[in-house]
């Protein structure tokens, strides 16, 4: 029996927090050792919001020490960039044109965009199409994507069966695997952890900055527990302890955020400090990276041979 494939594609798009981890990183990389994992960082869609070179490198290369720190095994997991596998552009086209303008203008995303600016680009009105192309090119079985991404994987579904019926079967459909956040991780005030709200900790931070964060804590006590430190500190305590120790310490606010930095700390530094070894040597992280790209081409390029014979522009 062939091994179940598994797909996931992550956007270049600047330091993770620990909100980001606990919703989804830590359950991308904690699948099934009985897999076979592909993991892509998608530069090509970041473009949409990312128009500068430097930040471009920058990003793809945080994201490559991240995932690195947080134990990816390249020689379990396929890790690439799009760019790197110019199928992924080339297969895009060949579903734009096997797609209706109005059967995309129906994605949220787009819609999204749309109440928001007039004048939007081509890329972001195309962008299910480029990725039902990363995800199709690999056949897998399982994409795990927050609720967001649900329909554009129902696209890529869509688009696989149009490419099907029309030039017969050649691509696999794949399931969404709808990764529920563990539960609302909140942040420093107290609305959920995001960058746009800048509530984060950053999931790699100074000791320094960790502790500047959590003072930062806003307290709205009313039963001598403050509930916003409780709420983060429950991911890096067992619950009964900590309703022990909350009871103890009540209405010692100070004391008990000491404790929440502390606990940071034992989780973070370990993985700051990984990040930091594999930062002393960029080009070695990046030929992992680029290692990763010439597997992936390999699969890419084996699938792109059939579309062009389905289509029949392979005349030699
Ligand atoms: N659209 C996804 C996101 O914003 C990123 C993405 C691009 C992706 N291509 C993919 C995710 C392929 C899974 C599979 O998160």
């Amino acid at each position: 029996m062939s091994k179940k494939v598994f797909l996931s594609g992550i956007q270049p798009s600047g330091k993770p927090h620990i909100g980001n981890y606990f919703g989804m990183m830590k359950q991308l990389l904690g699948q099934p050792e009985d897999y076979e994992v592909y993991v892509l960082i998608v530069d090509y869609h970041a473009m949409k919001s990312v128009r500068d070179s430097k930040e471009m490198k920058e990003n793809i290369i945080a994201v490559v020490l991240d995932y690195l720190a947080l134990g990816l095994d390249p020689n379990k997991v396929t890790f690439f960039k799009q760019s790197d596998v110019s199928e992924h552009t080339e297969l895009c086209w060949i579903f734009d044109t096997i797609t209706t303008m109005p059967y995309l203008m129906r994605a949220h995303a787009f819609k999204d965009a749309e109440a928001k600016n007039k004048e939007i680009d081509v890329g972001t009105f195309n962008y299910p199409m480029l990725m039902a192309a990363d995800i199709l090119l690999y056949g897998p079985d399982i994409i795990p994507v927050g609720a967001d991404q649900k329909q554009h994987i129902e696209i890529a579904r869509d688009t696989a069966l149009k490419f099907n019926n029309t030039y017969g079967e050649t691509f696999k459909l794949p399931e969404a695997m709808i990764m529920k956040e563990v539960a609302i991780i909140p942040g420093t005030d107290g609305q959920k952890m995001s960058k746009s709200y800048n509530n984060t900790i950053p999931l790699f931070a100074e000791y320094e900055e960790i502790k500047k964060a959590v003072m930062s804590i806003v307290t709205d006590s009313r039963g001598g527990v403050p509930q916003n430190v409780f709420a983060i500190h429950k991911l890096f305590r067992n619950e009964n302890e900590l309703n022990k120790i909350y009871a103890e310490k009540a209405g010692k606010y100070k004391e008990l955020k000491e404790l929440l930095v502390e606990d940071l700390e034992k989780f973070i530094a370990p993985l700051r400090e990984k990040r930091k070894e594999f930062a002393k040597d960029i080009p070695k992280a990046l030929a992992i990276l680029k290692a990763g790209g010439e597997k992936a081409k390999k699969v890419a390029s084996a699938k792109m041979d059939e579309v062009r014979e389905k289509i029949g522009v392979s005349v030699y």
